[in-house]
C-alpha cells in the first residue's frame, strides 16, 4: 500500500517541491467564498498546506475556520503570513484522527494527495466531520487515475460511486473558472451530507 507520511510531505515543502502551491487563493474558492452568506459556518481546510483558502477566509470576515496539515512547515508559513489566526485553530494533525464537526469542509488537493486506496476512507471520515446538512464543496481533478502520483486522477463516475453513500450530490461539473494550469483537468464539487 502507497504512504505519503508527515516526513515525505515536509521534505516536499522543505525543498520547494510544492507544485501543487498556486501561491494565492484559488479562483474558483475564491468565487465560492465570496457567494457564502453566512459568516459564522464552522469551516475546515483539511490538507491545508499554506492554505490561502484560509487567509482568504479569514479577510473576507469568517473567524471559525479550521485548518489541518500533517506537516508543520506550512502550518508555520501560515501563521508567519497571519499571526492574528487563532492557534487553536491550527491543528498540526491527521484528518483522519480529527473529532470536531463542521458546516463545511474546503476540497482542494487533499483527496488527490491522498493513496487511492483511502479514498473510501475520506468519503467516511468526511461524512463523520460534518453536521447533517454539512456540506463539501471545492475541486476534484478529472484526469485518468495511474499508479503515478501524487496527484491521483479520478473520474465523475468513481467519484459518484464513492460519495453517492452518505451524501447527495449537489454539484459535480466541469469547473469553468479554474487556474490555468489546471483548465479542463478540474471538476467543481459540492456534496451535501444525508441526513442520517
Ligand atoms: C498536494 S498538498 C495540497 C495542499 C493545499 N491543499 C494546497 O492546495 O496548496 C497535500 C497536503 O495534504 C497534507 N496531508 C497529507 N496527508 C494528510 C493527512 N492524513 N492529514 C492531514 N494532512 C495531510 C500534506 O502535508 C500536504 O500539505
Amino acid at each position: 500500500m502507497l504512504t505519503f507520511n508527515a516526513d515525505y510531505w515536509n521534505q516536499r515543502y522543505k525543498t520547494d517541491e510544492t507544485g501543487w502551491d498556486l501561491g494565492h487563493v484559488s479562483q474558483p474558492i475564491k468565487a465560492y467564498i465570496d457567494q457564502l452568506d453566512n459568516k459564522d459556518l464552522n469551516i475546515l481546510i483539511p490538507g491545508a498546506g499554506n492554505s490561502y483558502e484560509a487567509e482568504y477566509l479569514w479577510h473576507s470576515g469568517f473567524e471559525n475556520i479550521y485548518i489541518i496539515d500533517i506537516a508543520p512547515v506550512p502550518l508555520i508559513n501560515f501563521k508567519n503570513r497571519l499571526p492574528e489566526f487563532p492557534d487553536n485553530q491550527i491543528i498540526l494533525g491527521n484528518f483522519f484522527e480529527l473529532n470536531i464537526t463542521f458546516d463545511l469542509i474546503i476540497e482542494q488537493t487533499f483527496f488527490c494527495a491522498l493513496a487511492p486506496s483511502i479514498r473510501k476512507t475520506y468519503a467516511t471520515k468526511s461524512a463523520e466531520l460534518l453536521h447533517n446538512g454539512g456540506k463539501i464543496a471545492g475541486l476534484l481533478f478529472d484526469f485518468p487515475l495511474t499508479e503515478k502520483g501524487p496527484p491521483f486522477g479520478g473520474s465523475l463516475s468513481e467519484y459518484q460511486n464513492l460519495f453517492n453513500i452518505g451524501f447527495n450530490l449537489k454539484t459535480m461539473e466541469r469547473c469553468y473558472n479554474s487556474e490555468p494550469s489546471r483548465e479542463n483537468k478540474e471538476l467543481f464539487i459540492i456534496f451535501e451530507k444525508r441526513k442520517v
